[in-house]
């Protein structure tokens, strides 16, 4: 069949969906993971015609697309700040407004390639923050932990892909004393940084079955009378375990900015900051220990 009609069939059963432009951003990304075929090769020749065989993957990925399944997990891979990351249903899909936190801690830190900086990032899932901030900072010693052994097990295949070493540890941070992961008394953090579950209960109905469906709940919610249990608690372990001076970075719930600088202020942390994303919405701050 050609490649054009099959496209055409995407859009039939897809467009009412997901929208035109979206479809055709799928299609792509399809037909370039499958065939290798860059968006331009079907432009220049639009009788570039499949076997059967070729066709049953891209059929078999139009009917999950129409179950809503995320494009990242039917191909297995994400992208996060021009690197390239293994998703599946363990591991949250790695999110541009994560990337603009990773551009701001970067933005923070003076000649940031040299700096022999100790990061930890807490809550690491795919791996993608502090892969992408081992990437652009390769003197830094940098620790990541998660609850879940199975998104750590993916988040360490992504380490490896992108040949950078992080250090990575299955715990619970809600049960954690100390950030002391190594048992060396004075080896305090430069920075922390998380992006924990902060979504509520009460905020599911304005989530798309995508993501309610394929991403694990473990990574996303909170309790709604309690949703800044996660900072309350990687505040305290921060006051504790990072160098005076030292920074803290958090990506947020957009609506829960004025609570977010409340804890901080109550906790006294020094130049608290909330930054909007690129959808306009307060998504991350930062703050420091005298
Ligand atoms: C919102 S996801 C963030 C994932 C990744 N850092 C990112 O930005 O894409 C939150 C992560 O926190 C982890 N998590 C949930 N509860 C945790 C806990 N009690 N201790 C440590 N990690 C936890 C989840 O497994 C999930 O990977």
């Amino acid at each position: 069949m050609r490649i054009k009609d099959i496209q055409n069939i995407f859009h039939h059963e897809l467009d009412e969906l997901y929208g035109k432009e979206e479809v055709n951003s799928f299609f792509f990304m399809l037909t370039e993971t499958f065939f290798g075929l860059e968006r331009f090769a079907l432009a220049l020749d639009p009788e570039y015609t499949i076997s059967k065989e070729q066709e049953t993957p891209l059929f078999a990925a139009l009917s999950e697309l129409k179950f809503e399944k995320p494009i990242q997990h039917i191909l297995g891979k994400a992208h996060f700040f021009g690197l390239e990351f293994c998703v599946n249903e363990h591991t949250l899909i790695p999110r541009p407004e994560t990337e603009e936190l990773v551009q701001w801690m970067l933005d923070g830190i003076d000649n940031f390639k040299l700096e022999k900086l100790r990061i930890l990032d807490i809550g690491t899932g795919s791996g993608c923050i502090p892969i992408a901030l081992k990437k652009n900072l390769p003197n830094a010693e940098i620790i990541a932990i998660d609850i879940s052994a199975e998104a750590l097990k993916v988040a360490q295949k992504n380490a490896e892909m992108n040949e950078v070493d992080i250090q990575f540890i299955q715990a619970d941070v809600l049960h954690l004393e100390s950030l002391n992961f190594n048992r060396e008394n004075s080896k305090l953090f430069d920075i922390i940084v998380s992006n924990p579950p902060y979504v509520r209960n009460l905020e599911k109905e304005l989530m798309r079955k995508n993501v309610l469906e394929f991403e694990p709940d473990s990574a996303l919610f909170v309790e709604d009378n309690n949703p800044l249990i996660f900072y309350d608690k990687i505040a305290n372990l921060a006051k504790a375990n990072l160098q005076p001076n030292g920074s803290l970075y958090f990506e947020i719930n957009q609506y829960l900015g004025k609570e977010m600088i409340d804890l901080l202020t109550e906790k006294q942390f020094q130049n608290i900051e909330l930054k909007k994303d690129i959808f306009g919405v307060d998504r991350m701050m930062k703050c420091g220990k005298l």
